[in-house]
């Protein structure tokens, strides 16, 4: 017991002193930082803080540091500021030259499977063994209502029950059905293209779905025999 006061006592004695000295640092401190000629610019500190993050990451797995790389879209569109109508003009338009129609125009796969990949959130972790498409769902559920039947979904996109139904198409061999299939498999493939700043994966373009697959998405939404359009 007494022992221990002893050593509060000592450790009060010397209480006042060290408050002292760390205010006379302090104040050097900020004479020297109010005395130095030139503080970082915002851009030196923005790209020390980009050395910094990009020093924190390793590669693990198939999830590789390049990921932190952003391109003009990502950049632009996650700043402070909402881009010019010009860089948007910009997005849009590199990122419809990304866009790969279907071979032979077979715009429409299976919408069964197409189900089963809407529902699926898997793929792209580090645990994952390939970046193989083939082994990633498609998680359009996650931000979409789609079929009728599933009442778990996001909202963050709009709902895209009844999507080929209520554009009308009942025959997407037609050439009256064209436009919308162009304009739904650009859509998946790169979403920038029609949104700059679109929250919407780019399916094709990053490689998250192969051709194939966006097929079967594209005929659960767009096949005149797909639930989404027959409930
Ligand atoms: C992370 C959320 C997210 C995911 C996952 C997602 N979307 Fe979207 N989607 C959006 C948002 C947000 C919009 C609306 C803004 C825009 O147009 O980019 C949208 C728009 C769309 C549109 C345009 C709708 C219209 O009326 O023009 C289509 C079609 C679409 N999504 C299909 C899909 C399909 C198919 C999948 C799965 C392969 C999918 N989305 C996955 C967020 C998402």
């Amino acid at each position: 017991m007494m022992k221990n006061r002893d050593a509060a006592h000592r450790i009060n004695r010397h209480r006042p002193l060290r408050v002292a000295a760390l205010a006379v640092a302090a104040l050097a401190a900020t004479l020297t930082v109010a005395g130095c000629a030139s503080l970082p610019s915002p851009k030196e500190l923005d790209s020390q803080a980009a050395a910094m993050i990009k020093a924190a990451f390793r590669d693990e797995g198939i999830a590789k540091v390049d990921r932190i790389q952003q391109d003009l879209a990502q950049s632009a569109c996650s700043s402070d500021k909402m881009p010019s109508p010009e860089t948007m003009q910009k997005i849009m338009q590199e990122a419809m030259a990304t866009v790969k129609y279907p071979a032979a125009g077979a715009f429409l796969g299976d919408w069964r499977e197409g189900e089963k990949l809407a529902q699926a959130g898997r793929g792209m972790t580090w645990t994952d063994k390939t970046t193989d498409p083939k082994s990633n769902g498609a998680q359009c559920y996650n931000c979409h209502q789609i079929g009728k039947a599933e009442i778990s979904y996001g909202t963050i996109g709009p709902s895209l029950y009844q999507y080929g139904k209520l554009r009308g198409v009942s025959d997407p061999n037609s050439p009256a059905a064209e436009p919308i299939l162009k304009y739904t498999w650009a859509k998946i493939w790169n979403s920038n293209a029609y949104m700059a700043c679109s929250g919407m994966p780019r399916f094709g373009h990053a490689k998250l779905l192969d051709e194939e697959q966006i097929r079967h998405v594209m005929a659960l939404l767009l096949d005149p025999k797909s639930p989404v359009n027959t409930q």
